[in-house]
């Protein structure tokens, strides 16, 4: 199912870093989690700290047990297929 999802470049991801846009890379997806923000039990501030990049590093420091993937199905964007070099 992965495969067919649209492809999310670097420029693109890095557009949405703002609560009501919030976009980030989470072991190769990308994820809208703008509607998930409030819900964070870790808090909005937290999170934000990814927004518009890659917050897998950021995710496995704080809780890589969480299920990231049932979590946010609803949220899915797309693949990630650019340079991560271009991630702030
Ligand atoms: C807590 C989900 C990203 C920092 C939590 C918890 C969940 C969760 C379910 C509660 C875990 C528990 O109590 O066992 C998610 C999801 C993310 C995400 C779905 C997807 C992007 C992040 C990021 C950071 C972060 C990027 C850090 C920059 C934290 C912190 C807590 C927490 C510090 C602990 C809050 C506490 O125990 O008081 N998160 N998180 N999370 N999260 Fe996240």
């Amino acid at each position: 199912a992965s495969a067919r999802l649209p492809k999310v470049t670097a420029e693109e991801l890095v557009k949405h870093n703002k609560q009501g846009d919030c976009w980030v890379l989470l072991f190769g997806q990308v994820y809208d989690v703008s509607p998930y923000l409030d819900y964070h039990p870790g808090g909005v501030p937290e999170l934000m700290r990814a927004a518009g990049t890659d917050a897998t590093a950021l995710f496995n420091q704080y809780h890589s047990w969480v299920n990231y993937e049932s979590m946010l199905k609803a949220c899915v964007v797309g693949r990630f297929d650019g340079d991560t070099s271009k991630l702030p």
